[in-house]
């Protein structure tokens, strides 16, 4: 097995061998967290902190979950509690919890390009839980996953990527992931919520819905992320549905067996209609979650081994 990092900063570091290691790890942990005991010892000894500066529902929940499973000790910084409000600057912050010596940092960052900054500042391995519109590494890697289990392989499909794309780095790492892995990419959207330049990535532009839609394998729906808006994207979320909400009429314009995903938090009638987003026979969201974990149980274990192999070596 050859995953030779130290971080798990981006998806643009990994080579596609490196990913598909990845992902043969993960299958392994879906079989454990399917088990009656789902412990191991992988990370016996080691400390992992999450630190997000961001809100988290599952990816948090996940990152302490995988962690536990492993055997880790697991801390959860409050990161509203903590200096950072009393002015105190992400690197010092960093260098505080260096000095207790974490293992694995698992960091989420409203700026793009905070996390690769805090991983050149400390001893541990860090893994990037989402940093602004840059990368998520992680949820591209459980779509990946989720993906080869469903139609068994990830190359040579067609993937649609339907949304905000100009806001997500769910997108961003999507679309190098399985771009790496060979797949026929589109993106669908509104001008306005596509970034620009975005075609040199090797990917086909759409701003009609079903036409886009056509054929492809997979769907991937992505939230409007309003926060990171700051006004006039869209005439309104009736019209952005009308347009661009996955229902089921729209979804007959793709293969008939295509699978639908969200990486959540979902807005039920905005980009998806609620009773598409519960049909166990078209949508993966739950599969998405539960893959979520054994991808962050594996990224973790993978980078223990190098760390502990570089301190053997030292
Ligand atoms: C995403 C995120 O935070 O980037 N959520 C997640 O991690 N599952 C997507 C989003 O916020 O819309």
């Amino acid at each position: 097995m050859t995953f030779a990092h130290r971080h798990l900063l981006g998806i643009e570091h990994l080579a596609q061998h490196e990913i598909e290691t990845l992902l043969n790890l993960a299958d392994e942990y879906v079989m454990l967290n399917r088990a009656e005991a789902k412990h191991s010892d992988r990370l016996a000894g080691l400390t992992q902190v999450n630190m997000f500066f961001e809100n988290s529902t599952r990816t948090q929940a996940s990152f302490e979950i995988a962690g536990k499973r492993l055997g880790a000790d697991v801390m959860n910084m409050a990161m509203q509690a903590s200096s950072i409000t009393k002015g105190e600057t992400l690197i010092d912050t960093a260098m505080t919890l260096n000095a207790m010596h974490p293992d694995l940092l698992v960091v989420r960052h409203p700026h793009s390009g905070a996390v690769d900054l805090l991983a050149q500042k400390v001893n541990c391995a860090v893994l990037n839980a989402g940093d602004g519109r840059h990368e998520h590494p992680t949820q591209a890697l459980l779509d990946g996953l989720t993906i080869r289990r469903k139609k068994g392989r990830l190359h040579r499909l067609s993937i649609a990527i339907c949304g905000d794309i100009a806001h997500s780095r769910v997108a961003r790492s999507n679309i190098i992931l399985l771009g790496k892995m060979e797949n026929r990419i589109r993106l669908i959207g509104p001008p306005t919520l596509m970034p620009s330049g975005i075609q040199q990535f090797g990917v086909e532009v759409f701003d009609d819905m079903t036409r886009g839609l056509e054929d492809v394998d997979v769907v991937m729906m992505l939230r409007l992320q309003k926060e990171r808006m700051d006004g006039g994207f869209i005439p309104s979320e009736r019209e952005y549905y009308h347009r661009y909400g996955l229902n089921a009429e729209k979804l007959a314009f793709a293969k008939p067996d295509a699978i639908v995903m969200h990486p959540g938090p979902m807005n039920r009638g905005v980009e998806i209609d609620g009773t598409l987003a519960d049909d166990i026979n078209r949508s993966v969201i739950q599969e998405q979650v539960e893959m979520g974990v054994a991808v962050r149980m594996a990224a973790m274990d993978l980078l223990a081994r190098n760390l502990l192999e570089t301190r053997g070596a030292a």
